[in-house]
């Protein structure tokens, strides 16, 4: 029997449209559950939303609906969404289910009979937006720390449950499963939390102020914390307390989510789990946050970046590639669409698109699409295939470990050999005289280009999918196996290889950063769509000692005014760790606000020369072709003043 694999995203709210913070965490759970797929296990994977409380109703109001036509339609959209960017879920669970509803109603009578539910009058300090009680001490300046609101003090009988009894129980669990919570850093937060003397929880509200929720199944009169009905929705998903669902992938459960929701997974839900005499779960996975020029995103910001129009932009694989590779898992990370650019342009359509062209090109060029059997292995070529073969075993490490990032580099670590090594053999003088050397460099290059396609199956299925299918392979997809990876020469095509249109089609960088815009309907101008072809023409060979002798910097601009009398030069200020006063010819090309902020090249050593009456103390690199001007600039934001090496 193979071996389980369950794996969740939090079920999120429908009072706001999904943004690439959902977006993000679902494709996470969708890696990983394709990756334990290719592991050859069985696996589940649940999102959903999550439908009741004050927030939902605040929000149905806003929109003149009621909550349940009011979450119907959102929750639609989420459930609409996850396909189009090719999340592979085997359920969508929305806690207006009657199912879940059931199962809510259960848990609640068994904690309540195992004592861990009393009664009470509180007074408190109440967040309607967290629709939470907050403690003096949780308040930032009095405030709340997620919505920068003064709570209202609220006083009313509620129930609660007694999570204070099962506080001993979880320190000890999370010393006794290091992994439990993970990375380390949020183990140690929660545990941190568990340092000081954990209040019980307030798991009902009174129907007089709330009636959009689960009914006490012991109290007509009150309906049940959204957070209490949430968290259920892990185990009602699988038909809990019957059908074998539940206890086939329970036992593997791993849940992910985003640091904002780490008390109510780390803290309320194994204590709850615990009260109902249930396992916990096995792992939960956390990660950072995406911030947009270091705010956190969110709607009254304006600031929210919508996947699709993204994916519209730039094609799915390379939205869920730039995520995937961009974040380290556990840490923030700063969204920019140049950067996506940036990644698409290098990684995907530079070294793996060109790889895969080029490949498929010789095959049938050389061979008429029918790979050649090889002939005897040098050197080089074991080489190649050793780095490949190690890739299949420390990739799979890496994303047991959640290191996303750190697979994806690993494997182009190798795709940048296999180039190499293109380079290196050139087929191209062997094709004139070695025909049994250049069959065997060619199967080694095919050989590889199997092993990446299969491991970058889980991060960008559909392309991957491509590559399996333009190598003319029969098994691709999910019905590959990291076993099948494993064994070298496991799989010839079936059918013959022909030269396909490129994968990933490179971008201009021009005008990118369209997508935080404030409204659905307030779109901002797209990047065009152009792709210009730069044609090099190289001239002329310096020397490496020529080039040093040149100070580049990155510089930063700190202001751009225009040059009274000059059809073409705009002055500015650029900050290298000193300011410089530069002339540049960008006018007609960017308007002076534009360049106000942006990281540039700088010449750092020229000579000054004296433009317009304006002394100019360096040159600005940029590039133009048919389309334009296009300046360049680092890929990630970077210190100014640094040299460029
Ligand atoms: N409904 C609760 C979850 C209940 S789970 C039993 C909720 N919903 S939410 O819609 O606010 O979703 C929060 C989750 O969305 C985060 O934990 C994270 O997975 C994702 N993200 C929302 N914004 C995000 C970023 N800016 N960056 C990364 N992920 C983010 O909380």
């Amino acid at each position: 029997m193979s071996e389980r694999f369950y794996i969740t995203t939090p079920i999120y709210y429908v009072n706001a449209e999904p943004h690439i913070g959902h977006a993000y965490t679902t494709i996470v759970a969708d890696v990983l559950n394709r990756f334990h797929i290719l592991s050859g296990m069985d696996t589940f994977f649940l999102t959903g939303t999550d439908e009741h409380g004050d927030k939902i109703v605040k929000a149905a109001e806003q929109s003149s609906e009621s909550p349940k036509e009011y979450v119907d339609r959102i929750s639609r959209m989420f459930r609409e969404l996850w396909p189009r960017l090719n999340i592979s879920n085997n359920q969508f669970i929305r806690t207006t289910d009657p199912d879940h509803q059931e199962t809510v109603r259960l848990i609640l009578s068994r904690v309540k009979e195992k004592g861990d539910i009393y009664f009470s009058e509180y007074e408190g300090l109440y967040c309607f937006g967290c629709e939470r009680f907050y403690t003096e001490k949780e308040l930032v300046d009095g405030k709340c720390p997620d919505h920068q609101t003064e709570p209202e003090v609220i006083k009313e009988a509620n129930y609660f449950f007694r999570m204070s009894r099962y506080q001993q129980w979880l320190i000890d669990h999370i010393h006794a499963n290091p992994g439990f919570i993970r990375p380390e850093r949020y183990k140690n937060e929660v545990l941190s939390f568990l340092s000081e003397p954990l209040d019980d929880l307030c798991i009902s509200r009174p129907k007089s102020r709330l009636t959009w929720g689960i009914t006490l199944p012991f109290d007509d009169n009150f309906v049940t914390y959204v957070w209490f009905d949430a968290l259920i929705n892990y185990i009602s998903a699988l038909g809990y307390p019957s059908g074998s669902r539940f206890e086939t992938y329970w036992p593997s459960a791993q849940h992910v989510i985003a640091k904002d929701i780490l008390k109510p997974h780390g803290i309320y839900w194994p204590c709850m789990l615990k009260s109902a005499g249930i396992e916990p779960y096995r792992h939960l996975n956390v990660h950072g946050y995406w911030n947009i020029s270091r705010d956190k995103m969110s709607k009254s910001l304006g600031n929210v970046v919508r996947p699709l129009e993204l994916v519209d932009i730039y094609g799915l694989d390379a939205f869920r590639y730039f995520l995937l590779r961009e974040m380290v898992f556990g840490l923030d990370s700063e969204f920019s669409e140049a950067a996506l650019v940036s990644r698409l342009n290098a990684d995907l359509a530079n070294d793996l698109g060109n790889l895969v062209s080029r490949s498929l090109t010789m095959v049938e060029k050389y061979f008429k699409g029918d790979l050649p059997e090889p002939g005897v292995a040098r050197a080089p070529d074991e080489a190649l295939k050793q780095s490949a073969l190690d890739l299949v075993d420390a990739y799979g490490a890496m994303m047991r470990d959640l290191g996303l990032h750190k697979a994806l580099m690993a494997v182009w670590e190798v795709i940048s050999r296999v180039n190499k090594y293109i380079d290196e053999m050139a087929p191209w003088v062997l094709a004139k005289s070695d025909t049994e050397r250049l069959s065997t460099v060619i199967c080694y290059i095919f050989e590889t280009l199997r092993i990446v396609a299969g491991l970058l199956w889980p991060f960008i299925p559909e392309s991957a999918q491509k590559i399996q299918s333009q190598l003319g392979l029969a098994r691709q997809g999910k019905d590959v196996t990291l076993q099948d990876l494993r064994v070298w020469g496991a799989e010839r095509p079936v059918r013959p290889i022909t030269k396909a249109p490129s994968l990933f089609p490179r971008i201009e960088k021009k005008e990118v950063e369209i997508s935080a815009t404030p409204k659905a309907d307030d779109k901002s101008p797209s990047p065009s769509k152009d792709r210009t072809v730069a044609s090099p023409g190289v001239q002329g060979v310096i020397t490496y000692e020529d080039f040093q002798k040149m100070d580049l910097r990155i510089g930063v601009i700190r202001a751009a005014e225009t040059i009274p009398g000059s059809k073409k030069l705009i002055k500015l200020t650029v900050d290298i760790g000193e300011e410089r006063t530069v002339v540049a010819g960008l006018k007609g090309h960017y308007a002076e606000q534009a360049l106000v902020g942006k990281e540039i090249l700088l010449v750092a050593n020229l000579k000054p020369a004296t433009l317009m009456g304006v002394e100019s103390h360096g040159m600005i690199l940029a590039a133009t072709d048919s389309s334009g001007l296009h300046l360049l600039v680092p890929d990630t934001e970077a210190v100014a003043g640094t040299r460029v090496k």
